[in-house]
């Protein structure tokens, strides 16, 4: 992705009251952040907020953070939340390499929304769905390990199918058409994008039993 040098994008972000400074303070204790016992759902590369934003609002019942390692994009959510008021809903500034430093099982589901592929396989590692990434989010995860993926990608989709299997998850849910199932949604940026023109969107749910 080409990313746009943004003036001020970090100084936006931290001037939120979304964004969750020191992140690595609240470890184990982000219940005290939302003041409340509500299971924690986590988007890793949030972009620019849509859909953590429409799913915050509309159930109130789940606590939501948004993950992005890019300040410039991340600023775009903030700027969409500055007239809005989510209590559910918190942002953080940060890598997904670090993640244990951060949470220690407290998170209900990982979301992974239009993750870059890495199609080349000497960067499959960096797919977020790498055994690599998924040995990382084991120990975020409060109960059974739960991660749902929408992707454009069919490579990075049968990639995510293989090694979600192979690290002992089980696919519950799976589409190759998104929009064409009865299910909840809120789109992303990437994917109206992509639907617009034509793309069928890919969906799977996993649970590590
Ligand atoms: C292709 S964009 C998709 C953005 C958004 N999910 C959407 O569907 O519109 C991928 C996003 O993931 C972020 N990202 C990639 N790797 C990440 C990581 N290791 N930690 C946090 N964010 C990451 C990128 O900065 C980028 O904003």
């Amino acid at each position: 992705m080409r990313l746009r040098r943004v003036k001020n994008a970090l100084e936006t972000i931290e001037n939120s009251k979304y964004i969750i400074l020191n992140p690595e303070d609240h470890k184990g204790e982000f219940i005290k952040v939302f003041g409340n016992n509500n299971p924690i759902h986590l988007e890793i590369g949030m972009g620019k907020g849509d859909f953590i934003i429409q799913n915050a609002i509309n159930h109130p019942e789940i606590n939501y953070i948004g993950l992005e390692k890019y300040e410039s994009v991340q600023m775009r959510a903030v700027q969409k939340l500055n007239e809005l008021d989510i209590p559910n809903l918190r942002l953080i500034h940060m890598d997904a390499e670090n993640l244990k430093d951060v949470f220690d099982k407290e998170i209900d589901t990982i979301y992974l929304n239009f993750s870059d592929p890495w199609p080349k396989n000497r960067h499959a590692k960096r797919r977020l769905t790498s055994s690599y990434f998924l040995s990382i989010y084991d120990s975020v995860f409060s109960g059974k390990p739960h991660i749902i993926q929408k992707t454009d990608n069919i490579g990075l989709f049968a990639s995510s199918i293989v090694s979600l299997s192979e690290y002992g998850y089980t696919i519950h849910n799976c589409s190759l058409d998104l929009h064409n199932e009865d299910l909840e949604n809120y789109q992303t940026e990437y994917e109206k994008k992509f639907s617009e023109k034509g793309q069928k969107i890919n969906y799977l749910d996993a649970v590590k039993e």
